[in-house]
C-alpha cells in the first residue's frame, strides 16, 4: 500500500518526534530563542510542536483535541518574533530537518512549508 499522507510517507510519529527533539536541542543553546521559552522545561513546548506538525501533515488530530484551533499567529503574539528570531528558528529547524535524511522530494516539501510558516509568524514591523 502506498502512503497517502506526508505524515505516513516519512515514517509517522517517530519521525516527527525526532525532528522536534533535534530542533529543541538547538533551541536549548540558542541565545536568541532560549529566553523566549519557559525557564525550566522545554518538553511541553516540544510536545505541542510535535502534535501540531503531525496533525498538519495528515496524522492524528491530537493537537486540536488538546489545544483547539491552532491559531498560530495569535499564539505567538506574546513573543517578539522579528527577522532575527525567525532566522534563528529556521537555522535550528534546518539542522533538524537535515538530521532526518529524508528523500529529497519530502525534505523539500517539508522545508518549503516550514520556511513559509516562519516568515508568516513574524510579528514586528522591522524589515529584514
Ligand atoms: C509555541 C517561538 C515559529 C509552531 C511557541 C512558543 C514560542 C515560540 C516561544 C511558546 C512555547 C510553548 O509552547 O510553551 C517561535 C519563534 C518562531 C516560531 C521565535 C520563529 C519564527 C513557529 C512556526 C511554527 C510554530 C513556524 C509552525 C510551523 C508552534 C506551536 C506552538 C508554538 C505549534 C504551541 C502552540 C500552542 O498550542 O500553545 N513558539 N515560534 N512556531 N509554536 Fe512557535
Amino acid at each position: 500500500r502506498t502512503p497517502t499522507t506526508l505524515f505516513e510517507a516519512i515514517g509517522g510519529e517517530p519521525t516527527f518526534r525526532k525532528l522536534v527533539d533535534e530542533f529543541y536541542v538547538g533551541v536549548a543553546s540558542d541565545p536568541l530563542l532560549r529566553p523566549l521559552y519557559p525557564e525550566q522545561d522545554l518538553r511541553p513546548a516540544a510536545d505541542r510542536m510535535t502534535l501540531f506538525l503531525m496533525q498538519y501533515w495528515g496524522g492524528p488530530n491530537t493537537y486540536s483535541e488538546q489545544r483547539g484551533h491552532p491559531r498560530l499567529r495569535m499564539r505567538h503574539a506574546p513573543f517578539r518574533v522579528g527577522p532575527a528570531e525567525r532566522d534563528a528558528w529556521l537555522r535550528q529547524m534546518r539542522r533538524a530537518v537535515e538530521s532526518l535524511d529524508l528523500p529529497k522530494e519530502y525534505e523539500e516539501t517539508l522545508w518549503d512549508y516550514l520556511e513559509r510558516a516562519a516568515y508568516f509568524m513574524v510579528n514586528t514591523d522591522e524589515g529584514d
